[in-house]
């Protein structure tokens, strides 16, 4: 096996707080070896044009701190196609850079599952706030965008049992109600509605009123983005009851911002390091993540596949707590 002397690292997909903190990690990681790292800036978009720059310790200096990606992400549909992933990596090649990491989640890992088949050595982060990727226990971002949505709905609360009104809050999670139901069981919220159940208006309604028979001063229905049933509509349905006053509040992107918690700092720091031993040791095609505890190298085919976060137990263990 020869030595690689030169790894390119990119950010891609949705951002999540710490992304900053894992690429510090695996440049400090690499310098160890004396390996070059070169920095994709705007994720697969940016490697297609071919915008990369060198990143050396002091480079990554003061951003362990920081939200977002100082590389920038991207969205970028083309890198779907085998010819621009061909392409891709003949660049890679003639700039003799020996291996790629990709911090992003779970269409970002699509794309380094596709860069692996084609021969190129690939390891992937495992980094979203979603939590969507296969086998996987936590991904990066997960911890501080749950802080944000709990300080939220904790201080909507405040407000709605001010007024005992209804309030229906929508959380990101565009196929994954994860951050939706551990939101709820963090605020002891209502009814908690995701993509991985069907909940109808009026069952919501019900609840709405036997809360308010019971003494409750306020009602919270969490809904995920991605749910069927929209929180709009919800909301529509709700506001025609006279009996309370209900109001509708998106979290947005709020919740992909912000200052990385302690935990989401120490994984994405845990991540980088062990991806560049990933490489290192040539034992590529995986994503790094934590399960089961520890950090580990999932294979790529397994973190991509659709995986069920929001478990039935998850799901009964918010439902109890609501009453
Ligand atoms: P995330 O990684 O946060 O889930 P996306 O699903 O938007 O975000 O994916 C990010 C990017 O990954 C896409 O814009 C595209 O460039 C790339 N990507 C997604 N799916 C695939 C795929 N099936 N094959 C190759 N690249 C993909
Ligand atoms: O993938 C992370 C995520 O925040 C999803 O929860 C959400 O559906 C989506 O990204 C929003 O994407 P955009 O930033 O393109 O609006």
């Amino acid at each position: 096996m020869a030595t690689i002397q030169r790894i390119a690292v990119l950010t891609s997909g949705g951002d999540a707080p710490g992304m900053n903190a894992a690429l510090r990690a695996v440049v400090r990681s690499a310098s160890v070896y004396g390996i070059e790292v070169m920095g994709v800036q705007d994720g697969y978009a940016g490697l297609a044009a071919g915008r990369w720059q060198q990143l050396d310790n002091r480079g990554v200096g003061h951003i362990l701190e920081r939200g977002g990606t100082m590389l920038g992400s991207a969205r970028f549909p083309g890198f779907r196609e085998r010819d621009v992933q061909q392409a891709v990596v003949k660049q890679l090649e003639e700039a003799s850079i020996g291996g790629l990491i990709v911090i992003g989640g779970n269409g970002s890992q699509q794309g380094t599952l596709a860069l692996h088949r084609l021969g190129f050595p690939a390891v992937g982060i495992a980094s979203t706030i979603d939590n969507d990727l296969g086998e996987t226990e936590i991904t990066i971002g997960v911890d501080t965008a749950l802080n944000t949505s709990m300080a939220y709905v904790d201080r909507l609360r405040d407000t709605a049992t001010s007024h005992r009104r209804t309030f229906v809050v929508e959380v990101m999670g565009r196929d994954s109600g994860y951050i939706a139901v551990m939101t709820a069981i963090a605020t002891g919220g209502g009814l908690v509605i995701v993509p991985e159940r069907s909940t109808t208006p009026e069952e919501v309604a019900h609840d709405i009123d036997e809360s308010f028979a019971r003494g409750k001063s306020h009602y919270i229905a969490i809904v995920a983005e991605g749910a069927q049933l929209r929180a709009q509509d919800l909301t529509t349905y709700l506001s025609k009851n006279p009996s309370y006053e209900t109001r509708l509040s998106v979290l947005g992107h709020v919740q992909r911002g912000g200052s990385p918690t302690v935990a989401d700092r120490a994984l994405a720091s845990q991540l980088g390091v062990a991806a560049v031993g990933a490489l290192v040791a040539g034992d590529c095609g995986k994503v790094i993540g934590r399960a089961k505890g520890e950090i580990r190298r999932i294979p790529l085919e397994v973190a991509v596949k659709p995986c069920q976060k929001v478990t039935p137990e998850l799901l009964e263990l918010a439902d109890i707590l609501v009453q």
